[in-house]
């Protein structure tokens, strides 16, 4: 009973989250898609032949924004465990990045240095700190280990964090390969989440 209330609440302030509105209206596949419209016009890190690799990708929100805003220039290898809908333009894995294989058919697909790495990896949510935070960690560690194998010097890294315990080391390392590190809280991030993301700019290969 307490269980389909809170299920029944969750679909309610679902159909009227203003994210979620403007995504049907303008054609996006998730809410998300408005987090990264929203760094993206900070820091200006996609452009016309951009190449980017998009970690967590499904259902492709994000996929679309890096496809429109490279304008059908750029190469965009995007990865999910998930399977998902073909964005034009990119090319898509679907496999478990924590897996060695798939980290290196995505490295084999990638082909060569990348301008910027993003990555909206998150687990599946047992609504325990304890055990999503770390398992967040290791995801965010495992997407700073492949800018290490295929990010170009000068290139950007976007990845989601959960405030909390870890976060320091994570910032460190963000903070040993990049000019620039920056915290982002986008508007669509919901406010009670401990969602954020942290956008690295200018990577100096270690
Ligand atoms: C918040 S969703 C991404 C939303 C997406 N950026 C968008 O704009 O539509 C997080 C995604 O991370 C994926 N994910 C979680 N763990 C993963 C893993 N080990 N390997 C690949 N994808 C993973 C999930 O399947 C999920 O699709």
């Amino acid at each position: 009973m307490k269980r389909s209330k809170s299920s029944a609440k969750w679909l309610r302030d679902h159909e009227n989250d203003e994210f979620v509105q403007r995504a049907r209206r303008e054609g996006y596949r998730s809410r998300a898609s408005y987090k990264l419209l929203e760094i993206d016009d900070k820091f200006r890190l996609l452009s016309p032949g951009t190449r980017v690799v998009d970690l967590g990708a499904a259902p492709g929100g994000w996929t679309q924004v890096a496809a429109q805003r490279t304008g059908g220039q750029g190469r965009i290898v995007a990865l999910d465990i998930l399977p998902m809908e073909p964005v034009a333009g990119t090319v898509f894995i679907q496999g478990d990045f924590t897996e060695e294989s798939v980290l290196d058919e995505l490295i084999r697909v990638v082909g060569g240095p990348v301008d910027l790495v993003i990555s909206d990896m998150a687990p599946n949510m047992s609504g325990m700190k304890a055990v999503d935070q770390p398992r967040q960690a290791y995801l965010v560690e495992l997407a700073v280990d492949l800018v290490d194998k295929v990010l170009r010097p000068g290139g950007n890294l976007v990845v989601k964090c959960f405030e909390g315990e870890g976060i320091g080391d994570i910032r460190e390392m963000f903070r040993s390969r990049f000019d620039k590190v920056s915290n982002v809280k986008p508007k669509a991030s919901r406010g009670k989440s401990r969602e954020i993301y942290l956008v690295g700019c200018g990577f100096r290969p270690i």
